[in-house]
């Protein structure tokens, strides 16, 4: 069976990269080929060490423009040529050059139920907002700030005001649903259609 693999971009503690790994280690159909990091310090980059995944550290500040950050990752990609590439707490914007290359195949997850609160700071926001409910939202990744069609969304009741609470329980679910979304692209049943 030929192994459907996933390249995962991270910045931070890549959370998400690990349930992403533990869901995976087993399958023989999904493989992470690749873990790339634009910070040194990721803890992500360790996570991936600890079960021999490829791992790059590309620091987009050695970069004149964000295309040349951006074909600095293209190069390393090419070497895997990926199904699909899966942002995962990966802190820089994308620009069409690669969002284009990559279409249909690069997906993000978000903290919030968009098209509500994009950008940083979701938690706050809910909290500021008085939102009856708040969760996180997977989607293909176009060239506007956490837009794209979307692939799943997760959804609870907002019961505290202290945003760490809240990010442990976006947290939760961002775990459980990131990897049931990647299992459903790997198996054709999520796509862009046009
Ligand atoms: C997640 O909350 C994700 O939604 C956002 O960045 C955070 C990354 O967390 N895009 P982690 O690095 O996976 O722990």
């Amino acid at each position: 069976m030929t192994h459907f693999k996933v390249a995962v971009l991270i910045s931070g503690n890549g959370s998400n990269l690990q349930a992403i790994i533990d869901e995976f280690k087993e399958s023989s159909h999904i493989k992470i080929c690749c873990v790339i990091s634009n910070k040194e310090d990721a803890y992500g980059l360790e996570r991936a060490a600890k079960v021999n995944i490829d791992r790059y550290f590309l620091d987009h500040t050695k970069f004149c423009t964000r295309k040349d950050f951006e074909t600095g990752l293209t190069d390393i990609l090419e070497k895997y040529n990926p199904d699909l590439i899966v942002l995962a707490g990966f802190m820089r914007i994308l620009s069409e050059f690669f969002v284009e290359k990559y279409k249909g195949k690069l997906i993000n997850i978000h903290p919030s139920l968009l098209p509500k609160h994009k950008g940083l700071n979701t938690h706050q926001k809910v909290i500021e907002e008085g939102d009856e409910f708040h969760g996180v939202t997977v989607h293909f990744v176009d060239n506007t700030l956490d837009g794209g069609p979307i692939c799943a969304q997760a959804s609870f009741k907002v019961e505290t005001k202290d945003v760490k609470v809240l990010e442990n329980e976006v947290h939760k679910i961002e775990h459980e649903l990131y990897p049931k979304v990647i299992k459903d692209i790997a198996a054709g049943k999520i796509n862009i259609i046009n």
